[in-house]
């Protein structure tokens, strides 16, 4: 089985996970709608990068007596951060135009035109890929009364560093987490949700003593290694790439990035940058402030240096999706057919198990049914009723959507059924096996919790 972009989005369009953007007035390019299943996978996502670094369910990350604070900075950005941080100068993608048929294309992506193949290209051009904004009635760009979509959730982080610093009894070393959108004007948004206009991004702005900034970047890395393999993508697909200095951002001394092997090649998922003191001596410089840190142990004095894991929230629900597609061949009343499913990690899967009585017209089916899945609901366990269809159908819609577990109330479970000793049980379907379990009803809720935790 081959997967391409194509087949996936298909799927994802016609479940409700992911479709484009202003469809309705034929789209806009690089944005993305995220349904109810796109929307409870990306927070499952979020939610557990939160757990594991913001709460520090993962104390193993860095083996000292940090701190971890989260954050939720502004989108709209004052200019001068953007001046100061040298995004307004240096946040270009060098591109040419195709003088015959206009494409317009990233210099690193082709020689030639990557549409009509022609070489007779422009001169290389920088093209600045943030999105400027007008803020307030005035319309006159001379009255500076412009702002910026940020292009990453950092400099909010840096901006505020002063006031986060001075909430009180912090020391190095300690962390600054936040998720949210950023927005860059890319050239050429592609690979479905790669590449897009506008995304997420969950980032760890971590402040240190430059003498524990080599060690501490070698140690996120690791964790952020094992941060992927948690949810479901397995070591083998996984790359770290030390990122030549030629390529890195203006700000980086050193550079990890984590790749992973999409359909359509190996491609970043992440980038693990040390950014020195760039961005504080920057904002320093430029608001005259002093952001130096003073230790009362050692006597230090100086600006911490940062250690940023970056990574992109669409982009990781893209490898989980590649990850998850599965096509196979099943045996349904002696035909063969194609069953497509997504293997989630049970952890991550937008659903968790789906309630269904074995025939909608059994009214005590039914009512138990229900009744489960608002247990389960009210234990926090995403859980769908599904009542209509066959029952071999609605296995394989759930299969389909990724539903990790599916519980059938049967005759068995009403004491009507073949063996009496079945009563009040219910089948446990497994979506990779199609094995299915009779387990007592009340032992569901801590079944349940058990396979998905
Ligand atoms: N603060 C550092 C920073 O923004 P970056 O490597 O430019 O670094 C970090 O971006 C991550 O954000 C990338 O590894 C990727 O996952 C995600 N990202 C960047 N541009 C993106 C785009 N146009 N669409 C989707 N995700 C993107």
């Amino acid at each position: 089985m081959s997967l391409t972009m194509e087949k996936l989005s298909s799927l994802c369009k016609k479940r409700g996970f992911i479709s484009q953007s202003g469809k309705l007035y034929g789209g806009l390019n690089g944005c993305w709608d995220y349904g109810h299943l796109g929307v409870e996978l990306k927070q499952n996502i979020k939610n557990y990068w939160w757990k594991k670094h913001i709460r520090q369910t993962d104390k193993f990350h860095i083996e000292q007596d940090d701190l971890m604070l989260g954050f939720d900075g502004s989108i709209l950005t004052h200019q001068k951060v953007l001046k100061a941080s040298g995004h307004t100068e240096n946040f270009n993608d060098i591109m040419r135009d195709c003088k015959d048929c206009k494409a317009r294309f990233r210099v690193d992506e082709s020689k030639s035109c990557p549409k009509c193949k022609s070489d007779n290209l422009s001169e290389p051009k920088a093209f600045n890929l943030m999105f400027k904004t007008q803020v307030g009635a005035i319309q006159n760009e001379e009255n500076s009364e412009f702002s910026y979509l940020r292009p990453e959730t950092a400099q909010s982080i840096f901006s505020a560093y002063g006031q986060i610093f001075g909430t009180g009894n912090i020391k190095l070393p300690f962390g600054v987490g936040q998720i949210g959108k950023a927005f860059r004007n890319e050239i050429n948004p592609r690979h479905y949700i790669f590449r897009s206009r506008e995304f997420e991004q969950m980032e760890i702005e971590y402040f240190c003593h430059p003498e524990e900034s080599d060690e501490i970047l070698d140690k996120m890395r690791d964790s952020r290694l094992r941060f992927y393999e948690e949810i479901g993508i397995p070591k083998e697909k996984l790359h770290i790439l030390d990122v030549p200095e030629k390529e890195r951002a203006h700000y980086s001394k050193k550079t990890y990035d984590i790749e992973y092997d999409f359909p359509f090649g190996r491609k970043e998922l992440e980038g693990i940058a040390h950014r020195g003191d760039y961005d504080l001596k920057q904002h320093s410089l430029a608001s005259g402030k002093n952001l130096e840190y003073f230790d009362e142990k050692t006597g230090w004095k100086g600006l911490p240096h940062i250690i940023e894991p970056s990574a992109g929230v669409d982009r990781i629900l893209l490898a989980l999706l590649c990850e998850a597609y599965r096509e196979e061949k099943i045996e349904n009343n002696e035909k063969e057919e194609i069953r497509t499913y997504l293997a989630f990690n049970p952890k991550i899967a937008p659903i968790k198990i789906a309630c269904l009585p074995l025939l909608k017209k059994n009214a005590n089916q039914c009512e138990i049914a229900k009744k489960i899945c608002q247990e389960l609901r009210e234990k926090n366990i995403s859980s769908a009723y599904y009542e209509n269809g066959a029952i071999g159908k609605r296995y394989r819609r759930s299969d389909e959507i990724g539903i990790p577990y599916c519980l059938t109330i049967d005759f068995e479970t009403l004491g009507e059924g073949e063996n009496p000793k079945d009563k009040d049980t219910i089948t446990l379907r497994h979506r990779d096996t199609m094995k299915q379990e009779r387990i007592p009803i009340e032992k569901i809720g801590e079944k349940i919790l058990s396979l998905i935790t």
